[in-house]
């Protein structure tokens, strides 16, 4: 077995993500690698990289002898408006590296996230389906749509084992969100185990699609681990645990916490999640490779306020 690179390492995910790969494969076979310094030790070997950077990712490959890669690396939704172009070129050209080194053979395998931002303001809002209207009018839905269809292409065209879920809403308590639509899910947490009041950048009935991270990671882990055959969708899945609005989230933490307090004050990122899926059809994850999220908004509130706490 080669060993797997972890790019964009140091996020929300793949914090968590490396975490479990360790403890998966052992510290020895992974490699994380962001383009910044870790702040705490990442319990394997760490690389700077620049997912940009056609020329160190060979480099990084060939010395540690890859053969899987799981690329995060990603401009996401809410910053990506501030910086259109950049936001695409990183989104996009690191993930064709990747595709191009699964096509020469140096790799074995990719993993690449794709994101209901995939949806927009023409897709059916309720129960969306796995195949259905994409016209996402945000900067970080467009590069991600444009990601699945590479992903498909180069998997048809040359055979690239590269696999993919559209990932809802992640909360998890390891590390901070990135610059999303979603991260208030996350911060509303911290702000409640302080006893502080939460302000909200979303209206409080925008119902989106959320999942808590540990069942995210096991379920990348499931795809990764299935037969090739099992995974029918190579532009990416469906992927999804339950839906809630700001207003249905903070009542389940004032059930823990009964003296927490919200306020709304909408932002920009309300306009992009209007756009987005109230909740999501994943039956093709479920029925091709076993998806089955074990969370619920109430159990996964008490383990985040537990562990936060
Ligand atoms: P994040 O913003 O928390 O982490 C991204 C990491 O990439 C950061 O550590 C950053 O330093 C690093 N990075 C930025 N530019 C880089 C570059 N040029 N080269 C190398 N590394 C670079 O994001 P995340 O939440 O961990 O998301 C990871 C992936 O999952 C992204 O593709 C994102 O679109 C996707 N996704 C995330 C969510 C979510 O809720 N977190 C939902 C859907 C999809
Ligand atoms: N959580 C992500 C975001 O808000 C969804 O891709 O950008």
């Amino acid at each position: 077995m080669g060993r797997i690179l972890v790019v964009g390492a140091l996020g929300q995910i793949g914090t968590d993500l490396v975490t479990a790969l360790v403890k998966k494969y052992g510290s020895d076979n992974v490699i994380a690698s962001d383009i910044r310094d870790p702040q705490q030790d990442p319990g394997c070997a760490f690389e700077i990289l620049d997912a940009t950077d056609e020329n160190r990712f060979k480099e990084l490959v060939t010395h540690y002898q890859i053969d899987t890669i799981y690329h995060l690396a990603a401009t996401l939704s809410a910053k990506a408006e501030n910086n259109p172009l950049f936001s695409w070129d990183l989104n996009m050209k690191s993930l064709l590296i990747t595709l191009e080194l699964g096509k020469s053979g140096a790799i074995e395998k990719l993993f690449w996230p794709s994101s209901i931002a995939v949806f927009g303001p023409t897709t059916p809002k309720s129960n969306t389906p796995q195949k259905t209207i994409t016209e996402p009018n945000s900067v970080y839905g467009i590069s991600k749509l444009a990601g699945e269809r590479w992903c498909e292409y180069y998997h048809e065209k040359y055979g690239v084992d590269v696999r993919s879920v559209r990932y809802p809403g992640l909360i998890g308590y390891n590390s901070l969100p990135g610059g999303g639509t979603t991260d208030y899910a996350v911060d509303i947490y911290h702000k409640a185990v302080k006893g502080q009041r939460f302000e909200c950048f979303l209206e409080k009935d925008c119902v989106l699609p959320m999942m808590y991270m540990p069942d995210a990671i096991r379920g990348t882990l499931e795809l990764m681990d299935a037969d090739p055959k099992l995974v029918k969708e190579r532009s990416s899945y469906n992927f999804s645990a339950f839906s809630f609005s700001p207003e249905q989230i903070a009542d389940v933490i004032r059930a823990e916490l009964p003296g927490f307090e919200i306020a709304y004050a909408p932002d920009q990122r309300q306009e992009i999640a209007g756009t987005w899926p109230d909740s999501i059809n994943d039956a093709a994850a479920r029925a091709d490779w076993g998806w089955k999220n074990e969370f619920s908004l109430e159990s996964m509130t008490r383990d985040m306020l537990k562990n936060l706490s």
